[in-house]
C-alpha cells in the first residue's frame, strides 16, 4: 500500500484531535462521567470533590476484568477481581487527610495487642468508622473508647472525677464530651465535668451536624 503523503497524514492527526479531545472532556466534567455512578449524596463538606477522588478505576481492561471473572467463576482463579472501580481505600483518603500529628493513626493499630479490639472496632481503616454516601457522617458511635481505654488511669488527673471513676462507672460517653477523636481540633480539654460537650451535640456531630469543638483545626483536607 502506498502511504499517503505527509501532509494528508497531519490534516488527519489535526482533524481527529477534535474528537478525541471532546470525548476526554465528556469523560471528566463532573456531573456528566459521574451520572454513571449515581449514589447516595456526598458529605457536604466533600462537596465538589470528582468522583474519581476516591474511586479508582479497576486495573487491567474490561476485556481483561471480564476474562478473570470468568475464570474466577468456572475455578481457575482463586480471587474475584475488581469491576469497573477497586474499593475505595484509606489511602485514597489520606492522599488529602494525612497529618503529622494524628494521635490515633490507622497503622499503629496493626500491631498484635490491638487484635481483640479490632473485632470491636475497625480502627485499622478510615472506612471502619467513616461513610461517604450513607445516612451518618461517621458511624463509629460515641462509646467505642472503651475498647482500647478500659484500664486506663492517669498519674495524676486533673478532672474534678477522675477517669478512674469515669471508667469504673462505665461513662464512656463522656471521653467524646471533652477529647475529640483525632487530636486535629485545638480546643482546650476542659478540667471539669460541668465543662465538658452534651453527648447529645457530640451524637448530632456524629451524624452529620456541625462541628461542637470550636472550628479551629491543625490540618484541613487537601482541595484538589
Ligand atoms: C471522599 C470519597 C468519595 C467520593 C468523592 C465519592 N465516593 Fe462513592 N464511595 C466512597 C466510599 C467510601 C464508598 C463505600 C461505601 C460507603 O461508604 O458508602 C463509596 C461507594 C460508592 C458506590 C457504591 C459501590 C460500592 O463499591 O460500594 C457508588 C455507586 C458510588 N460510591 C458512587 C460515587 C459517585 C457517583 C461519586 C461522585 C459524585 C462518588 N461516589 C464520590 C467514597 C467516595
Ligand atoms: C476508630 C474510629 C475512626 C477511625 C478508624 C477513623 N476515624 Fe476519623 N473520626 C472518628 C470520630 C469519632 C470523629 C469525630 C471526632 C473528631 O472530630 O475527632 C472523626 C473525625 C474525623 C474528621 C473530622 C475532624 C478532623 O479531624 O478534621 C476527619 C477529617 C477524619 N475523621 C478523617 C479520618 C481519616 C482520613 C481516617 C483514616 C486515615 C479516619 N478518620 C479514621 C473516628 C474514626
Ligand atoms: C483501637 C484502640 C483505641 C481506641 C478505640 C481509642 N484509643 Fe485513644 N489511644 C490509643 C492508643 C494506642 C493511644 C496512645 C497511647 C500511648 O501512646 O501510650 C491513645 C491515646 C489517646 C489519648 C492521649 C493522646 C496524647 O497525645 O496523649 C487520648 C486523649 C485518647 N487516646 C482518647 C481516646 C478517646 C476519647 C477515644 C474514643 C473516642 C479513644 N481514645 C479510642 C488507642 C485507642
Ligand atoms: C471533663 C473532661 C474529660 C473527660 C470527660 C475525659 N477526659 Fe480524658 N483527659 C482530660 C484532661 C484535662 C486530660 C489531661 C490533659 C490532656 O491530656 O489533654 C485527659 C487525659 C486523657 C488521656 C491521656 C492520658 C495520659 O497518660 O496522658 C487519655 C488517654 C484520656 N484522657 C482518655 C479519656 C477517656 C477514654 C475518657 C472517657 C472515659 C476521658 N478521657 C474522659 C479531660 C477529660
Ligand atoms: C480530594 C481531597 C479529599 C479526599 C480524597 C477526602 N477528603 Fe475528606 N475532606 C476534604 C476537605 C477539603 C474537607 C473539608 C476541610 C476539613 O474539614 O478538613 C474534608 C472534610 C472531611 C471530614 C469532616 C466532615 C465534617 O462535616 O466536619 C471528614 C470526616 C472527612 N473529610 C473524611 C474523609 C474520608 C473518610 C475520606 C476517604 C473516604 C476522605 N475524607 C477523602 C478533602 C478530601
Amino acid at each position: 500500500m502506498r502511504m499517503p503523503p505527509a501532509k494528508s497524514l497531519r490534516l488527519y492527526a489535526t482533524l481527529m484531535i477534535v474528537p478525541v479531545t471532546a470525548l476526554s472532556v465528556s469523560v471528566m466534567i463532573p456531573g456528566q462521567g459521574q451520572r454513571v455512578l449515581a449514589h447516595g449524596p456526598l458529605l457536604e463538606k466533600h462537596d465538589g470533590l470528582a468522583c474519581s477522588t476516591c474511586h479508582l478505576r479497576a486495573l487491567g481492561s474490561t476485556r481483561q476484568q471480564i476474562q478473570a471473572e470468568l475464570r474466577h467463576m468456572v475455578g481457575l482463579r482463586q480471587t474475584p477481581v475488581d469491576f469497573g472501580y477497586q474499593p475505595v481505600r484509606s489511602d485514597q483518603c489520606l492522599h488529602c487527610h494525612a497529618r503529622a500529628n494524628e494521635r490515633h493513626p490507622i497503622y499503629r493499630f496493626q500491631e498484635p495487642r490491638f487484635r481483640q479490639a479490632l473485632t470491636e472496632v475497625a480502627a485499622t481503616s478510615c472506612l471502619g468508622c467513616h461513610s461517604e454516601h450513607g445516612d451518618v457522617k461517621i458511624h463509629s458511635g460515641s462509646t467505642f473508647c472503651s475498647v482500647c481505654h478500659d484500664g486506663l488511669a492517669l498519674k495524676s488527673d486533673p478532672l474534678d472525677v477522675s477517669h478512674v471513676t469515669l471508667i469504673r462507672e462505665s461513662l464512656w460517653d463522656s471521653c467524646m464530651g471533652c477529647h475529640d477523636f483525632h487530636g486535629n481540633h485545638g480546643h482546650n480539654t476542659p478540667d471539669r465535668i460541668e465543662n465538658a460537650l452534651p453527648i447529645q451535640e457530640v451524637q448530632a456531630y456524629l451524624r452529620g451536624g456541625h462541628d461542637p469543638y470550636g472550628g479551629f483545626k491543625y490540618y484541613r483536607g487537601a482541595t484538589p
